[in-house]
């Protein structure tokens, strides 16, 4: 990592418009994401997590998939600033990340820890937002923007034909990134960091 770690994780945002270009080798962004993917931590080491990669005509493919099944419900006049905002902040891009969650996995983690079942599907989420940000924090280490999208399911269906995804398999979360075309804002705190943050037994 070329920054420190607090800087890599202040230097994470949103973006949303995207271009085409790689700062890196695509290896080199495969092995960041298997690097993340072997030491994010997950309850009782369950390893639940599961990804997709799509560069090129695939990652193309998933935003054509978008497009379509939000074509098919949305009003026309409204889905022409969709349609912009698709071919703008995500498509335009370098390439896309499905995050995954694999129920057969957590079934059997509710299996094998019994008393720890109800907490599964919770911790299961937790531990998915644990990767999602360490792979944001990553690409964004490497020269990308990128964001969080959330089309399931809406497009569960397609991508799993299109793909042939385990169907244990369930979409978590989409993460389009390239290279980023221009600065986000900057961060709003929307209340003083110390209401937000209580300290016993230190004077500050
Ligand atoms: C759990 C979670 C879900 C989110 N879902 C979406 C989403 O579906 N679409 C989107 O554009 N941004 C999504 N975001 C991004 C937030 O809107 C964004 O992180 C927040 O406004 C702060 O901006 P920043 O990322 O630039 O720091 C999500 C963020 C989190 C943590």
């Amino acid at each position: 990592m070329s920054r420190t770690f607090i800087e890599a994780i202040s230097h994470r945002r949103s973006n949303y418009h995207l271009e085409n270009i790689s700062p890196v080798a695509t290896t080199h962004i495969l092995e960041t994401i298997d690097r993340i993917l072997s030491v994010v931590p997950s309850p009782f080491n369950v390893q639940s997590a599961r990804i997709v990669v799509l560069f090129d005509e695939q990652h193309i493919a998933l935003w054509d998939i978008v497009e379509r099944e939000l074509e098919s419900r949305i009003p026309k006049d409204i889905f022409a600033k969709t349609r912009q905002k698709l071919h703008r902040s995500f498509r335009s891009g370098f390439g896309t990340i499905l995050i995954y969650e694999d129920e057969a996995t957590l079934n059997k983690s509710r299996i094998d820890t019994p008393d720890y079942a109800e907490n599964v599907n919770r911790w299961s989420e937790q531990s998915s937002g644990m990767l999602q940000f360490a792979l944001w924090t990553a690409l964004e280490d490497m020269g990308f923007g990128a964001s969080l999208q959330h089309y399931n399911p809406l497009i569960d269906k397609a991508v799993s034909e299109r793909w042939l995804i385990d169907k244990s398999w369930r979409l978590i979360a989409q993460m389009p990134f390239g290279l980023p075309k221009d600065n986000p804002a900057p961060h709003i705190q929307k209340l003083p960091i110390h209401q937000r943050r209580l300290v016993f037994g230190f004077e500050e």
